[in-house]
């Protein structure tokens, strides 16, 4: 393994900065160093905006949930007047986590000595502070926390200086307007915990090259890598994007039957097809003709990122008596294409930790995997 005052030298990188038939795929370290982790850490998550779910999870005021992003415990609830707030989940007191898990509150109380908060994150209470000299009150709410919001997710961005959501989005919003995400009800939400790095899986989901071998029985029988094309469309901000053209679908195995096509679709290409940004570093959205979902990453360390994926279905399907026994086809395809990508992606994992794995080349259909390495290049490398 290189040395960690070595390994940001750009010159080691040079071949990952070629274009993609010359170049070569990332040096394995990056996929299991610690000091490359925490340089991904400093320079990318706590730098950008991350997407952290669906807004509904948090339907009337005082819902909320926890979630520790990228070593970061949060809180993320809807205020009294219903307002969308995110803070550290650190008490202002001696540090304890506030809020575990998810749930329903009217105030937060801190289990350790009792200070409390209320929802807009202002002090409450702090029971025997009297007699500490200047103690001010004002000067002890929860530490806010930057929250944006589009398409009915949610973003949080760690960095007081970050530039506004739709910045980072740019065009993005447009693109995939025609789907209408915010008429859209998060029906189901899946975690799971993979033991690989998390740029593995993000990769895996813009290339269309494993289809054939990895999804040879589910993906491959109606949306293949030569018959869908899969291309890459322009993006401004901070994201790439695909189209793939396909009968049917791509949420549903062959055969199976599903939900109309999205009315909002009537009459223009996306109704024959799948439009999939990623959303730069690691979320990945797939808009299919009659529902959508994502794929949010935490990564929990140099070998290990937690995924939850979330089904997005038109709200009013969500009311039809037959709701859940048609998703079903939809919840049994996702389940089923999601685990071989794990594997895939675990696999590949113990390969690479190996002394003996090289950097590898480029296919034409990886576009996006070399785009990806370089654009965290990018930001991780010393200049
Ligand atoms: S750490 Fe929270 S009240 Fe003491
Ligand atoms: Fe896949």
């Amino acid at each position: 393994m290189i040395a960690e005052t070595e390994m940001f030298d750009p010159r080691h990188y040079e071949a990952v900065r070629r274009p993609l038939l010359d170049a070569e795929t990332l040096p394995v370290w990056c996929y299991t160093s610690d000091a490359f982790y925490r340089r991904e850490v400093e320079r990318i998550w706590h730098k950008a905006w991350n997407f952290i779910g669906a807004a509904d999870r948090l339907r009337a005021p005082g819902d909320y949930f926890t979630i520790t992003f990228a070593g970061v415990p949060i809180i993320v609830l809807r205020d009294k007047e219903g307002e969308l707030r995110a803070f550290a989940n650190s008490c202002r007191h001696r540090g304890s986590a506030l809020l575990e898990g998810e749930g329903h509150c009217r105030l937060i109380v801190c289990p350790y000595h009792s200070w409390s908060y209320h929802l807009d994150g202002a002090l409450a209470g702090a029971p025997e502070m009297q007699q500490t000299h200047d103690f001010a009150p004002e000067d002890n709410a929860l530490i806010p926390l930057a929250l944006g919001s589009w398409g009915g997710f949610l973003f949080i961005n760690f960095d007081p200086d970050a530039a506004p959501l739709a910045d980072y989005l740019g065009d993005l919003p447009d693109k995939v307007a025609p789907y209408q995400l915010d008429q859209m009800a998060c029906a189901r939400r899946k975690e799971y915990v993979m033991e690989c790095n998390w740029k593995l899986f993000v990769e895996n989901a813009k290339e269309s090259y494993h289809i054939a071998t990895v999804h040879k029985q589910t993906i491959n029988k109606y949306a293949s890598a030569k018959s869908s094309g899969y291309w890459v469309e322009e993006a401004n901000g901070e994201y790439c994007i695909t189209f793939a053209q396909h009968e049917g679908s791509m949420a549903l195995l062959k055969g199976d039957g599903g939900f109309p096509i999205n009315e909002s679709l009537a009459g223009r290409r996306e109704a024959g097809g799948t439009t999939a940004p990623l959303i730069y570093p690691s979320t990945y959205l797939a808009c299919t003709n009659d529902c959508a979902w994502y794929l949010e990453l935490h990564p929990l360390g140099p070998t290990r990122t937690r995924l939850v994926h979330g089904a997005l279905f038109p709200k009013d399907r969500l009311t039809r008596n037959d709701f859940e026994d048609v998703a079903k086809n939809y919840y049994k395809r996702w389940d089923i294409t999601i685990e071989e990508d794990i594997v895939a992606s675990e696999r590949q994992q113990r390969g690479i930790d190996s002394p003996f794995a090289r950097p590898g080349r480029f296919s034409h259909r990886e576009p996006l995997v070399h785009e990806i390495d370089n654009w965290i290049l990018d930001r991780v490398l010393d200049r």
